[in-house]
């Protein structure tokens, strides 16, 4: 049998039905959206609607990595990554554990490689981390002899943040009866530290890939050059980039990742780039409001927005995270367990 890693013919049968014979996910690790292809995006996302059924019953075990051992490497602070990969591995039945940098030999000067090769030996069968270096996931990758996927590295990707983004867009755009595979025709604004954010970049890649328009808007010191080459539109007018906008997602300041002054005051940037029910109107009627997380309220969006039930679908983005993250872990250690997963 011809096991060379095959597109599909087209995106419906990439969601969740690849022709027999072929495989269904050709990566070993997650280490970004720019990795993967359209079809390969749209299967993870089919692959995750059977846990967001799953995760919404009272008995939401599944028993698909009974005997296998995760470990959430974190070396960087996280609530709804690190407890998402956490439950998400405990629901299909897998043996997690997380380790905390700020707990580990990592304090002593112990170097990533030299953990990574101390988390290989330990035979984990996938090993999830999460860094302030753009690269540490390769960096492990690269080491280790399992399935590595990026909880978020530096300024560099977020994958699954982009996945569960995506997965929450579909679901809002279903409710209102608007089903549809991509996003075509959708204009959605990212606004906020474009600069710093792994989240913006790993977005980029994951909507233009299902479709979507894409624009940015942030302050000029927070955009950073050549998002014309990824096909982005950069704003520097909040207003401007809210026009007509289907969908608006606001970034955090990445005070964590700044050297100097980017920003005169947080008062002065929430008067021009914070999100306001004033400022909301300005995009399309019933326009959906989107934040990763962790938000600062009074700073790039107002608590009135942030709340708004018909139109945030913040803590939607959360529960995505979780079955997101069940799809990610199950597609990737097929081939630990045996089953058809990567080449
Ligand atoms: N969105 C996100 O990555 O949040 P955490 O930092 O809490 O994981």
């Amino acid at each position: 049998m011809d096991q060379t890693p095959t597109k599909p013919e087209n995106d419906h049968a990439a969601a969740g039905r690849f022709p027999e014979g072929r495989l269904a996910f050709p990566h070993r690790d997650l280490t970004g959206i720019g990795q993967l292809e359209r079809h390969e995006i749209l299967y993870l996302l089919a692959q995750a609607q059977q846990w967001v059924t799953l995760n919404r019953q009272s008995a939401k075990h599944a028993g698909l990595l009974g005997g296998l051992t995760i470990i959430n490497a974190f070396f960087e602070n996280s609530t709804r990554t690190l407890l998402s990969f956490e439950i998400a591995g405990k629901r299909l039945g897998a043996d997690v554990v997380n380790m905390h940098a700020a707990q580990s030999s990592v304090k002593k000067g112990e170097t990533l490689i030299d953990t990574a090769i101390t988390l290989n030996a330990m035979r984990a069968d996938a090993i999830v981390i999460r860094h302030g270096s753009s690269g540490a996931t390769q960096l492990i990758a690269d080491k280790v002899d399992c399935p590595v996927l990026n909880a978020g590295d530096g300024q560099h990707e977020h994958p699954t943040q982009a996945l569960l983004d995506a997965l929450a867009l579909r679901e809002a755009f279903a409710r209102r009866g608007e089903v549809s595979e991509d996003f075509t025709g959708r204009t959605i604004t990212i606004c906020g530290d474009i600069l710093h954010s792994r989240v913006a970049r790993s977005n980029i890649l994951c909507l233009q890939a299902l479709g979507a328009s894409v624009r940015l808007c942030s302050p000029p010191a927070l955009m950073p050059a050549g998002v014309e080459a990824m096909g982005a539109e950069p704003f520097y007018d909040f207003d401007a980039a809210l026009d007509g906008a289907d969908v608006v997602m606001m970034l955090r300041l990445q005070q964590e990742r700044m050297s100097g002054q980017f920003i005169p005051s947080a008062r002065e940037y929430h008067h021009l780039y914070g999100l306001t029910q004033a400022r909301l109107s300005r995009a399309a009627p019933n326009a959906l409001v989107m934040h990763p997380g962790p938000m600062n309220r009074g700073v790039e969006i107002d608590s009135e927005v942030a709340d708004m039930i018909d139109r945030s679908i913040i803590t939607q983005q959360v529960e995505m995270g979780v079955a997101i993250r069940m799809a990610c872990l199950d597609v990737l250690t097929r081939s630990v367990r045996g089953l058809e997963g990567w080449a």
